[in-house]
């Protein structure tokens, strides 16, 4: 559907949260993971379950629901089915949800059907069939026999999801031994310039040519702490406001008073937040030309800071400071583990 009154706006639906893209963005290491990972449904075999994590907006619940659709057009012996847990976070709900999404027939939803029953429907109608089970949220689950529930079926992989890497330390040990063989996948943050390719293949979407600059899609993407979804929310809201308005395109101020509150602290603490061990960080990445490695700027860091009779850190201790310096967006980072690469962001604020 377009809108072709509008001036602004293409194709709203484009951005909001529940629309899912017609292409990932720079998340092909992981697209192809999960990919290999539920691979074996396909040839009959079993499949590896998945759990992702990572902060909100790095596009975690857009990279399930894309494989499982993905899947499910791939195969009629398909089906998939997407719970977000902190809505139903009972045992009961989460397979009522389940067996809803995965039967022909309706389900009828007796006061007091238990919940054994309902698993037996599942059971039944995925007979002959594979299925992708995303459960998201899912630290908010009130009863972790579901997760048992749902290992015993032989024909589900399961897509966790959650915001921390360790949303799964406290379910029960047997059911913790038998996710021990997950894939773990990270999503990390994304950086200014991957939001910015984001944003900008949205836009072509969502809204009628020319009416947002590039220099403003960096202005947003610089402002988001690599959160897809604020980024998106932002691009959303001002092309609401200048659609209402009757401008002819967004302006720089409708930006600015959208920006998130965060870039205004940022702004203030700026340097005066950072730790001695971060600033050297930063001097570093400088010095190097605004690019460096994730191995040589740990060695150069080890070198200056015992120079200066700093303390030593530790690998993990590196890894959580320039995280922190992404986030907060000091510093862009592409790639993962050995092949992380930091940089200067384009425009320093
Ligand atoms: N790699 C990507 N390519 C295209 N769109 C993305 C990508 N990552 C995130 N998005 C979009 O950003 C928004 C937030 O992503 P989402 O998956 O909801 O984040 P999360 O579940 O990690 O909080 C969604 O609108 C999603 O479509
Ligand atoms: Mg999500």
């Amino acid at each position: 559907m377009s809108y072709p009154e509008m001036s602004i706006i293409r194709d709203i639906r484009v951005l909001t949260e529940k629309f899912i893209p017609n292409r990932i963005l720079h998340r092909t290491g992981q697209l192809e993971a999960i990919r290999d990972d539920i691979k074996p449904l396909l040839e009959g075999s079993v499949p590896r379950h998945v759990f992702i994590h990572g902060n909100p907006g790095t596009g975690k619940t857009c990279m399930a629901r894309y494989v499982a659709g993905e899947l499910e057009s791939y195969s009629s012996d398909i089906v998939q089915s997407y719970t977000n847990c902190w809505e139903n976070p009972s045992r009961f709900r989460i397979l009522y949800n389940i067996a809803k999404d995965v039967s022909s027939a309706p389900i009828i939803h007796r006061k007091g059907t238990p919940t054994d029953e309902i698993l037996e429907m599942i059971k039944r109608s995925l007979e002959g069939k594979h299925c992708v089970v995303i459960l998201d949220e899912v630290d908010k689950i009130e009863d972790d026999r579901v997760l048992y529930d749902l290992i015993t079926l032989q024909n589900v992989c399961m897509l966790m999801i959650a915001n921390s890497s360790t949303a799964l330390y406290n379910v029960d040990s047997r059911i913790r031994s038998r996710l021990a063989s997950s894939d773990n996948i990270e999503f990390r943050p994304y950086s200014s310039s991957e939001i910015i390719d984001i944003l900008s293949d949205r836009s072509e979407w969502g809204l009628i040519p020319g009416v947002i600059t590039g220099q403003q899609i960096e202005m947003i993407a610089a402002s988001v702490s690599g959160d897809c979804r604020a980024a998106i929310d932002i691009m959303r809201v001002v092309s609401e406001e200048a659609e209402r308005s009757e401008h002819e395109k967004i302006t720089d101020d409708m930006i600015e008073r959208s920006l998130p509150r965060i870039e205004m602290f940022k702004k203030e603490l700026s340097m005066g937040a950072l730790n001695p061990h971060q600033k050297l960080i930063m001097e570093i990445v400088t010095g190097a030309g605004g690019t460096i490695d994730s191995g040589e700027l740990f060695r150069k860091l080890s070198e200056l800071s015992a120079s200066k009779g700093m303390e030593s850190i530790v690998d993990r201790t590196f890894r959580n400071y320039t995280n922190k310096l992404v986030k907060y967006s000091f510093l862009n980072s592409s790639g993962d583990g050995r092949w992380r690469t930091f940089a200067l962001p384009k425009k320093q604020f």
